[in-house]
């Protein structure tokens, strides 16, 4: 008897070590806190869009083009994608990826990033810049999840892999990657300390 894995869901993780993070996050945690005092466009739609946070996704949303802070995480993050679109076996032959997008997400107490995928980009991802101990992780939903119908529910207790939701842990120096078509979310942040991340998308061209 053989079990076969098919269809596998790929998410890739990557856990800075201190010495290569700390001195890039407080650059990056300075700029990000001045975009939101700087950005009133930003500020108004998210209040709309985002209570209780702040995202540029709408206003400064090609930080890496604005900003060398950003554009030397762009650099970091650029070889990390090729890393994981190797392992997903992309064929990219004559074509390659680009990071289109890049902006700020700063979660208060209460703000919610409600179950979204990123349409329109191939691999997207989130880097952590602060991230205290109890702050909510990134959920990510079976996309199979539509079609299993009558199948019956997983055990309480389950293998990563075998979850309808899994949730990967948000730290401080870490990436998480994934196909863009891939929805998830981040439960409301129960803390007064802010969540901040940066979030991305790369496309091919
Ligand atoms: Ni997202």
């Amino acid at each position: 008897m053989a079990i076969q894995r098919l269809f596998p869901t790929r998410v890739y993780q990557a856990q800075a070590r201190p010495a290569a993070w700390r001195a890039l996050n407080a650059r990056l945690l300075r700029e990000c806190r001045q975009l939101r005092a700087d950005d009133l466009v930003g500020r108004r739609w998210s209040a709309r869009n985002y209570p209780g946070g702040y995202t540029s996704y709408s206003s400064a949303h090609r930080m890496h083009r604005l900003s060398p802070t950003f554009a030397a995480l762009a650099r970091v993050l650029d070889r990390h994608v090729d890393r994981f679109a190797r392992a997903l076996e992309l064929d990219l032959r004559g074509r390659e990826l680009a990071m289109t997008d890049c902006w700020v997400n700063i979660m208060g107490r209460g703000a919610v990033h409600g179950l979204h995928l990123h349409p329109l980009s191939a691999i997207s991802g989130t880097y952590y810049v602060l991230v205290a101990p109890g702050a909510p992780g990134i959920k990510f939903e079976d996309p199979r999840l539509e079609r299993f119908m009558a199948a019956p529910p997983r055990r309480r207790r389950t293998r990563l892999e075998n979850r309808l939701w899994a949730t990967l842990r948000a730290r401080p120096g870490k990436l998480v990657l994934f196909e863009s078509w891939l929805r998830h979310e981040v439960a409301a942040n129960p803390l007064a300390a802010e969540r901040i991340s940066i979030s991305f998308n790369y496309s091919w061209f």
